[in-house]
């Protein structure tokens, strides 16, 4: 009976420790949302439109039949900026920017960078926030 006991007492040491193994070995990395993303179809952004979609950090200028996607996300210190008559502007420090994204005034090192946008086969605006592409960068519907 002793024996049996102490054998299943090593047992469970044995699960109990493959366990910890398990949740001690198993990489504590996180990753963030995908960067490549669909944003809708271009009906949803009728010409004239510059749509701040807050929760991506991104802005969808459409002029005619062009679309592009610029950051949010200001150059200095990466708060979000917001859409003014004149382009962007920050409330964190003051930095302003134009609507093409330049900087025209206040601390921000660089201008807001556009990302690329693509139309997908299912008809839908894709955003890849891993490629920038040159400001004026307009997508063609
Ligand atoms: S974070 Fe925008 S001006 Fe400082």
């Amino acid at each position: 009976m002793l024996g049996w006991l102490t054998g299943l007492g090593l047992f469970g040491s044995g699960i109990l420790s493959a366990i910890s193994n398990f949740v001690f070995i198993k990489p504590r990395a996180t990753y963030g949302q995908p960067q490549r993303f669909s944003i809708g179809k271009p009906d949803d952004f009728p010409p004239g439109v510059r749509a701040t979609l807050g929760a991506r950090g991104l802005c969808v200028v459409r002029e005619g039949n062009k679309i592009a996607a610029l950051s949010t996300t200001c150059t200095h210190l990466g708060c979000i900026v917001g859409v003014s008559d004149s382009g962007f502007a920050c409330p964190c420090h003051g930095s302003r920017f134009d609507q093409d994204g330049t900087v025209t005034g206040g601390p921000a090192p660089r201008p807001l960078p556009w990302y690329k946008v693509t139309l997908a086969p299912n008809g839908e605006l894709e955003v890849d926030k891993d490629i920038e592409i040159t400001p004026g960068s307009y997508l063609s519907l």
